[in-house]
């Protein structure tokens, strides 16, 4: 079984073929969705939300990752690895190099950062560095008070060019991987296209080069609430197994995200 590395991922987009991702917290999961072929697996901040019952992602702590990631790595062989940088632990370089240490010690393969431009330095710092980055942007979860809440991002002109020109910038900083997260459709195809890295959306339509999925999103188990732009698989087939491999076949077809699950 070959291992994905982020070079697998570019070829992938290089050649046209859909990238599957799915957040996972623990070994016992991060070993079924390996086994089914998924490509990715982050784990996303989202685990505040979908473990710890929390309204938002800014109480998870850099150990919270660790923990998580350590588990993760003990239950995959083949996939992909990522680890979100938790609120406020990438808020200065330094911080950001020793917070990216702990991470890649604990079994990431690469480290997840929200923001545009202004992370641009710390990035070619953490790339200097050998730390294989991925920048986050669109509805950056972190910033929801920022923000006013969970809500479509890149809808007027002036903010969708901005977020190319984020995209664009952080590619030129060393970002290998970028996640586009609740965007219009038409942005999301856009940004991909004008990317060389892989554009890996979450609500940003089906134009990017692949998709990642919140884990009890695709469950339908989430505590709180089910985003439009997620799926529940697990209705839909109603076996675990078959929910991510029904996942992974409808995200490489394109027929997932529909118009019903992506934003105008
Ligand atoms: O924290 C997370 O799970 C994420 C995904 C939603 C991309 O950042």
């Amino acid at each position: 079984m070959k291992k994905i590395t982020i070079s697998t991922l570019l070829a992938k987009k290089q050649r046209g073929e859909k990238i599957t991702s799915l957040t996972a917290y623990d070994a016992s999961f991060a070993k079924v969705f390996d086994e089914a072929g998924v490509d990715a697996m982050l784990v996303g901040d989202s685990l505040g939300m979908v473990l710890q019952g929390q309204d938002d992602t800014l109480n998870v702590t850099v150990e919270d990752i660790a923990y998580h990631t350590r588990a993760v790595r003990k239950g995959t062989e083949r996939a992909f690895v990522l680890a979100d940088m938790p609120f406020m632990s990438y808020a200065t370089p330094e911080n950001a190099y020793q917070n990216a240490a702990v991470l890649m010690a604990a079994g990431a393969s690469m480290v997840k950062l929200e923001g545009g431009q202004w992370l641009c330095s710390t990035i070619e710092g953490l790339v200097e560095r050998s730390v294989p980055v991925c920048a986050h942007i669109g509805l950056t979860p972190q910033s929801v008070h920022v923000l006013g809440g969970f809500k479509i991002q890149g809808r007027e002109a002036n903010k969708a060019q901005q977020l190319v020109n984020d995209a664009k910038a952080l590619e030129q900083a060393g970002v290998q991987l970028l996640v586009l997260e609740c965007v219009p459709s038409s942005l999301g195809r856009q940004i991909a296209g004008q990317l060389s890295i892989p554009v890996i959306g979450i609500g940003a339509g089906n134009g990017t080069d692949g998709q990642i999925l919140v884990m009890h999103d695709m469950l339908g188990v989430s505590a709180n609430y089910m985003p439009k732009f997620s799926k529940n698989y697990l209705a839909e087939t109603g076996n675990l197994h078959r929910a991510v491999e029904q996942y992974i076949k409808q995200v490489k077809s394109g027929e997932f995200p529909g118009p019903e699950h992506s934003f105008e």
